[in-house]
């Protein structure tokens, strides 16, 4: 079965054509951060019109690749929600009328659940059931996942998330947009030991998060240091932010697989792209003879691929009618999935 998938719930175009018998074929994106640059963050008005412009070009290159045409298509699976209301009509809409002109079936997919399964594409991937960490700009959640569809929430942020404390701790100390990579990238050139910044809820017991009260701790460092704040102190609060915030995670990680008795770790999202984060997990799972698994980095942020492999496994296990109506659900609780 071969499935298209279409993602556009924020700055990113992406298809991809996942094969249930062949794997991943092809997989294309394209992102707007220049775009967004300018404004310090993602203008919603301006997603929606670049999608537009993107999403078939992007879905001939990747028949192309790999050398398939529309007519080979089984189905069409497409991120249905959470995200920008705009963006999310453009893919949806996109996919649900090529769907209809080629008499496909359909999957609207939940953006987290393919952030979520994303760990799978790689090779030797995980068995079910493992804790997954999903960290992304607007969620920080530990779950259980006995199966697709069965999800179980262990533990969730209370505030920010961890992605979004990175993004705000960039602005504060001025760096560009999108904000993990550049923070990290600046921490790589701080020292231990300048500055201290708190671990929140690191020893609360259960297995939530909160990250604005670190965001604060930031912002108060930049305002004491206002007129020394030169590139070695910017440096040094990246790597303590850092260090804050992969400890925390880290921790509570650890913490679940240890309370569920699982073994096997899985992490997805953009943050999950955080070299120091990885770094963290690795050795803490070592030690304690856990496996952890990562999707490749591209497919860490958003990407087609991982809307291809989800739609692909609902799919398979069940194929639903579909009128070509549609709706989009730009808030989405990952807990009202049901298995297929
Ligand atoms: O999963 P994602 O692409 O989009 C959402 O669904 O939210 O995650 C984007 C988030 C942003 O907050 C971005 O700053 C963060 O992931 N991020 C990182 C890194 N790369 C992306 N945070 C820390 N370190 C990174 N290397
Ligand atoms: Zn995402």
């Amino acid at each position: 079965m071969l499935i298209l998938g279409v993602e556009s719930s924020c700055d990113e175009t992406g298809l991809a054509l996942y094969d249930t018998e062949q794997g991943l074929l092809s997989h294309a994106l394209h992102s707007q951060i220049d775009m967004h640059a300018a404004y310090g963050g993602v203008v919603p008005e301006l997603a929606s019109r670049d999608h537009i412009r993107r999403a078939l070009p992007l879905t001939r290159h990747v028949l192309e690749t790999a050398g398939k045409s529309l007519q080979d298509i089984d189905g069409i699976a497409y991120t249905q929600g959470p995200g920008l209301s705009g963006a999310l009509l453009v893919g949806t809409s996109i996919a649900e009328s090529l769907a209809f002109s080629l008499n496909l079936p359909t999957i609207g997919v939940h953006h987290l659940e393919g952030h979520l399964l994303a760990p799978l594409l790689e090779p030797d991937p995980p068995e079910f059931p493992f804790v997954a960490l999903l960290v992304s700009g607007g969620h920080t959640q530990l779950m259980r996942v006995s199966a697709i569809g069965d999800y179980e929430l262990l533990g969730d942020t209370l505030d920010d998330a961890a992605g979004e404390a990175f993004d705000k701790t960039a602005k504060l100390l001025g760096l560009s947009y999108p904000g993990g990579p550049a923070v990290s990238k600046l921490a790589a050139q701080g020292q231990a030991g300048t500055y201290q910044l708190p671990r929140p809820m690191l020893n609360s017991g259960d297995l939530n998060f909160s990250f604005s009260g670190l965001k604060t701790a930031v912002l108060t460092l930049v305002n004491q240091q206002r007129d020394t704040l030169d590139d070695t102190a910017r440096a040094n609060i990246a790597y303590e932010f850092q260090e804050a915030v992969t400890e925390v995670l880290t921790k509570k990680c650890m913490d679940a697989l240890r309370k569920t008795g699982m073994k096997q770790l899985i992490v997805s999202g953009g943050v999950g792209a955080n070299a120091r984060l990885r770094e963290r997990l690795n050795e803490a799972a070592r030690r304690r003879h856990y496996h952890v698994h990562y999707p490749r980095l591209e497919f860490c942020t958003d990407n087609g691929a991982m809307i291809a492999f989800a739609g692909a496994m609902r799919m398979q296990q069940k194929m639903q009618e579909s009128d070509h109506s549609f709706t989009v659900r730009p808030r989405w609780d990952l807990a009202e999935l049901t298995k297929p």
